[in-house]
C-alpha cells in the first residue's frame, strides 16, 4: 500500500494584506511553523466527515479536474499542526498544498511546484472567495516573496533575492485572539467599504503600495526605525480598512507606547480577534518580558523557511 507525507510553512504578511487584492503589491515570507498531511493508501473506503469531508471532496474535485482522473485509491488523511488554525498564518493553504502533493503523490502524478502552487489556489478560491493567491504561493514557494495579483489571470512574484539586515530579520508574534469573521468575511468588508467610499480607500491602498516599497529597502538595509515608522503607518491604514479589532488595537498601542511597531499579518478580524499580530521592537527581549507579564501569548518564529517538502 502507499503512502504520502508533506509538510508545508504558514506565512506571514510583513505588508500588504487586503491590498494585495487590489492589485498591490505585498511582501509575505514563509516561517517556520509546519502542517504536515499523511495519506496512507487503505484497502477499504474510509470514513470521512465535518470539515475533512468537505475538504476531501473540493480537493479531489480540483484535482479530478486537472488530471482527469475518474477513480481515488482509498487512503486514510492524517493532518498534524504547528500552525495556529484562523489566525491570519496560511494554515488553510498550508494543509491543502500538503494533501495536493500527497494526493498525487499517490495517483503517480509526481510534484510539481508549479502544479501544488495553481491546484492550492484553486482550493484556496471554494474557500476565500477571491484570494490574490499570495498565501499559497508562499507557503508552497518558502522564502520571503514579493507577490502582485496583477490582473486575476497575471500574477507576479519573485522571491527576494537578498535576506533581511540581522537588525531587522526578527519577529515576535503575540495573540490577539481568534477572530469571529473569516478571511472571505474580512474581503469582502474591505470590498464593501471600497464601494462606498471609493476615492479614500484607493488613498489607503495607494499608500499601502508606497508602504512597501519603502519597507522591503529598510528590512534589507537594518534601518530600524524606518522599519518601526513603516509598520506603524501600515498598521494605521488597515485600521483605517476596518480589519482590526479593539483588543488587537489595545495590544498594539501597548507595543507602540513601548518604542516597538506590531501589525495583523493576514485577514485580521474586527468583531472579536484580529488572529496574530507581528511586533518588531529593538529591544525584543525586553518586549518579550513586558508582554509575558500582561498574559498576552507569544510565539516567536523565523522568517524565510523552506517551502513545501517531502517527508
Ligand atoms: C489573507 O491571508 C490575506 C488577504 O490579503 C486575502 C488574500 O490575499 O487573498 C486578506
Amino acid at each position: 500500500m502507499r503512502t504520502a507525507s508533506y509538510s508545508t510553512p504558514g506565512k506571514i504578511h510583513l505588508i500588504g494584506e487586503h491590498s494585495v487584492v487590489y492589485g498591490k503589491p505585498a511582501i509575505l515570507s514563509a516561517i517556520n511553523l509546519r502542517v504536515r498531511v499523511s495519506l496512507l493508501e487503505t484497502e477499504t473506503k474510509q470514513h470521512f466527515s465535518g470539515e475533512l469531508l468537505r475538504l476531501k471532496r473540493i480537493v479531489e474535485g480540483v484535482v479530478k479536474k486537472e488530471f482527469k482522473v475518474s477513480i481515488f485509491p482509498h487512503y486514510e488523511l492524517n493532518v498534524t499542526s504547528q500552525i495556529p488554525i484562523g489566525s491570519g498564518l496560511g494554515s488553510s493553504a498550508a494543509v491543502c498544498a500538503s494533501y495536493i502533493a500527497c494526493l498525487l503523490d499517490l495517483l503517480g502524478e509526481g510534484f510539481n511546484t508549479e502544479v501544488v502552487n495553481k491546484l492550492t489556489f484553486e482550493v484556496e478560491k471554494t474557500f476565500h472567495g477571491n484570494p490574490s493567491g499570495g498565501d499559497n504561493t508562499t507557503v508552497v514557494y518558502g522564502g520571503t516573496i514579493w507577490y502582485r495579483n496583477e490582473v486575476g489571470i497575471v500574477k507576479l512574484f519573485s522571491a527576494l533575492p537578498f535576506l533581511f539586515h540581522i537588525k531587522t530579520s526578527k519577529f515576535l508574534l503575540l495573540d490577539s485572539g481568534h477572530p469571529k469573521e473569516s478571511t472571505l468575511q474580512m474581503v469582502e468588508n474591505v470590498k464593501s467599504l471600497h464601494e462606498r467610499k471609493r476615492k479614500s480607500i484607493e488613498k489607503i491602498l495607494d499608500s499601502q503600495e508606497q508602504l512597501a516599497k519603502s519597507l522591503v529597502v529598510a528590512l534589507r538595509d537594518g534601518e530600524s526605525e524606518d522599519v518601526i515608522q513603516l509598520i506603524r503607518q501600515s498598521e494605521r491604514n488597515l485600521e483605517k480598512l476596518g480589519v482590526v479589532g479593539l483588543r488587537a488595537r489595545s495590544i498594539i498601542r501597548m507595543v507602540e507606547k513601548l518604542g516597538g511597531a506590531a501589525k495583523i499579518l493576514g485577514g485580521g478580524g474586527y468583531i472579536n480577534g484580529s488572529g496574530m499580530i507581528m511586533a518588531y521592537s529593538l529591544n525584543l527581549v525586553g518586549l518579550e518580558e513586558t508582554l509575558k507579564d500582561k498574559n498576552i501569548p507569544i510565539l516567536k518564529v523565523s522568517l524565510g523557511e523552506s517551502g513545501i517538502r517531502k517527508e
